[in-house]
């Protein structure tokens, strides 16, 4: 079997490029910004942040995602723990986490070694396969697989009915496309779902809250 690490692909100097779905793990132009737009605005993030907060995600990948939240997360200050889990199939190898975020030199990327103030699990497999079995429930949801043409598999119906079940009440998700499926597919599992403005090039993207 193939290791990821064999299955990564550079672009725009350090973007990783994944050879198996043949998308980029973010945004070639600014992935923190629109990390920052798209999962954390998105959820309305910090502000909704509250000790014990728990943010989950579908696809690790370099963890970028997760160092920009403990990024803010630190920054609201806070008393207590942050939550953050994330599900990943296909995890990348440290020294390519490594290059890839080497762009973010303001990240806290030791946060990824384990922090006290810090819950990382990272649930590896199939989400399709791991997420029925999972017993918490976010407060976030970051829908980050890559493109629904490329990966339909992490954002099929039966899926988003998952992150439904995992969600709290009053609990929210973003994602970046505004694919119609997608947003159907939320909207069935029972998110109230909304268009908003898309980062960069991208006219729309999603967010969801459960009522
Ligand atoms: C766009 S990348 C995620 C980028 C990431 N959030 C970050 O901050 O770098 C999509 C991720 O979804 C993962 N993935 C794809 N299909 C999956 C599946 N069926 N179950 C779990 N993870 C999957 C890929 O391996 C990849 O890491």
């Amino acid at each position: 079997m193939q290791d990821q690490q064999d299955a990564l692909e550079w672009r725009a100097g350090d973007v990783p490029v994944s050879s198996r779905f043949d998308d980029p793990y973010f945004s070639l132009e600014n992935g923190l910004e629109e990390t920052r737009h798209v999962f954390l605005a998105g959820n309305g993030l910090p502000a909704r942040f509250r000790s014990g907060f728990h943010v989950a995600e579908l696809g690790f990948g370099t963890g970028l995602n997760f160092l920009a939240t403990v990024q803010v997360w630190r920054q609201a200050a806070l008393p207590g723990v942050l939550h953050f889990t994330s599900f990943e199939a296909y995890p990348m190898g440290r020294a390519a986490q490594r290059r890839a975020l080497s762009r973010f030199p303001d990240l806290p990327v030791e946060a990824l070694e384990g922090a006290p103030d810090i819950r990382l699990t990272i649930v590896e497999g199939d989400a399709r396969a791991t997420l029925p079995h999972w017993t918490g429930r976010a407060d976030a949801w970051f829908l980050d697989g890559f493109s629904p043409a490329k990966n339909p598999e992490l954002w099929q119906p039966d899926l988003m009915a998952q992150v439904a079940q995992h969600t709290a009440p009053g609990g929210t998700a973003a994602t970046y496309t505004a694919a119609g499926f997608v947003r159907r597919g939320l909207a069935a599992a029972g998110f109230e779902v909304t268009r908003a403005p898309g980062f960069g090039r991208k006219r729309h993207m999603c967010v969801a809250r459960l009522p």
